[in-house]
């Protein structure tokens, strides 16, 4: 089916329920019964300092942009999680090399074999999707199946398609396939002026990287201002292209002939950082975090302060939380600067707990509260109006066994734990390992008391003390995910 220019192709693709047969909530290699689960045994003390890791959406992103590079090039702060290990999958699929050494690696894309993205990875994480620009940019020709990702909404493409339509792209969407192809002789695309509906960051960084070997310029108005694209963007200059603005609402790209070899750091994971800060405050833990970029997390920092957690920079890439009395606030999730959508649901945790009524709206995806139900079977008491949760303050919440959602309710659902009396037990840990490089490793470290176990290993685990380790369970290591 060809899309034209002028059609709004979300409903297509909503009607395509791209997410059904390939959701993370589907099934994993491992059958239900020996996927892990992590007791959380709560009300333990935090204190000490974490290290940050990478930025995921940096890292994903960039790892895409590697594409647009003939020479070879170095990423430095690469996180360790599935979805990063994913997308060194569909780039070797792609035929680029690659060389991992802990959190550095190296990437040779000098011979891109392929144009066209493997189905079965595509279809199981959105950011893949993101090799489209790219791979159509360098070759004038690439073929993407619709993506997966989060179980969070039905997330089109369609920003991404349009963009690339207006760089003189042609694009068909056939069988869960996007084939993209550049007309003319000198398959290149044209630099264009593209005005973005929503400031989409996927669409962005899609267009952004098309638009760094286009012929002209390109301006991307209504751009998503997200940390992660500045840090594409500063990357892709570091390989020589021509962007200014990114951070902003406006991009402008001149098209360059080539880009050439970089060494470059990925950015810390606001996200991840986060989420400790939410960990300090809800187990009224005083904990210290480094690297971070504290105004990348300065919706998060407000949020926290008017809760009642004072956020103290030590150092410029150093924060503390001061815990205090937790007290209802207010949240709305927008585009950044606003709040991020990525710190809701740790944020639904952390205001079930606290003194008052508080409402959170999510605005950015349109199915973004499953963890509402999880949150209450330990106690809390939050109702769901449309795409409103109202969070009424509860003394404390119990343990519970609770399913994990999507990728940030996991996180949501161990931060609860740690604040519950009694033991909670979390399922679904493939969306956890998705994206936190070993959270319950740095939470151990912290002090917190959690063990991942296979659920074959837990009758021993039950007899076996915290701190000593039973040969029998596999504890909690950044090594383990669903698909290792
Ligand atoms: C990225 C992040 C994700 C974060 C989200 C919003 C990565 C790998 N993931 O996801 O963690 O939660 O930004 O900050 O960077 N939309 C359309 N049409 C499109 C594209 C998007 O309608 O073509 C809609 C989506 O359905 C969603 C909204 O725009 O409702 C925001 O999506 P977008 O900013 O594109 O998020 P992602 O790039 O997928």
């Amino acid at each position: 089916m060809y899309v034209p220019k002028n059609i709004k192709i979300s409903q297509y693709l909503e009607d395509k329920a791209i997410n059904s047969l390939h959701s993370s909530n589907h099934p994993l290699s491992q059958p239900e019964d020996e996927q892990p689960i992590l007791q959380i045994w709560g009300r333990a003390s935090l204190e000490g300092e974490v290290r940050i890791s990478g930025a995921k959406n940096s890292a994903l992103a960039i790892m895409a942009g590697v594409l647009l590079c003939s020479d070879e090039c170095r990423l430095q702060n690469v996180p360790i999680l599935v979805d990063v290990t994913r997308m060194e999958q569909i780039l070797e699929a792609l035929g680029v090399k690659l060389n991992r050494q802990g959190n550095i690696l190296d990437v040779d894309a000098s011979n891109i074999g392929k144009s066209q993205a493997p189905y079965d990875l595509v279809s199981q994480m959105r950011a893949s999707f993101f090799v489209i620009g790219p791979l159509l940019t360098r070759l004038g020709v690439a073929s993407v199946p619709l993506p997966g990702g989060c179980a969070i909404g039905a997330r089109p493409v369609d920003l991404h398609v349009r963009g690339l339509q207006a760089m003189g792209a042609d694009v068909c969407i056939e069988h869960g396939m996007v084939h993209a192809c550049v007309r003319g002789r000198r398959s290149r695309l044209q630099g264009a002026k593209i005005y973005l509906d929503y400031p989409s960051v996927g669409a962005t960084e899609t267009l952004m990287m098309a638009a760094t070997l286009a012929e002209g310029e390109t301006i991307i108005e209504n751009a998503a201002q997200e940390p992660e694209v500045e840090d594409l963007a500063n990357f892709c200059r570091a390989m020589g292209a021509q962007i200014s603005g990114a951070g902003t609402n406006t991009i402008l790209i001149s098209g360059v002939d080539r880009l050439h070899e970089t060494d470059y750091s990925i950015i810390p994971d606001r996200i991840e950082a986060g989420t400790f800060l939410v960990a300090g405050a809800i187990t009224d833990s005083e904990i210290s975090l480094y690297p971070v970029i504290p105004e990348h997390l300065a919706p998060v920092i407000a949020k926290l302060q008017e809760i009642g957690t004072q956020i103290v920079t030590d150092a410029p890439n150093r924060l503390r939380v001061v815990p205090g009395a937790l007290r209802a606030t207010d949240i709305e999730t927008l585009p950044y600067p606003g709040f991020p959508t990525d710190m809701q649901a740790q944020f639904m945790a952390l205001l079930a707990i606290a003194e008052g009524n508080s409402v959170i709206s999510e605005t950015v995806f349109e199915n973004r509260l499953r963890h509402v139900a999880e949150l209450n079977r330990m106690g809390a008491d939050i109702r769901v109006k449309g795409n409103h949760a109202i969070v009424k303050g509860v003394p404390r919440l119990l343990g519970a066994p609770v399913m994990a959602t999507d990728l940030r309710a996991s996180a949501a659902l161990v931060l609860a734990g740690l604040a519950a009396e009694g033991k909670t037990i979390v399922q679904g840990l493939h969306h956890l390992d998705r994206g936190y490089d070993n959270l319950e490793g740095k939470l151990s470290q912290l002090g917190a008391k959690l063990r991942r176990v296979t659920p074959q290993t837990q009758t021993s685990a039950k007899s076996s003390p915290i701190g000593q380790p039973n040969s029998q369970l596999s504890v909690c290591t950044s090594q383990l995910s669903p698909h290792q």
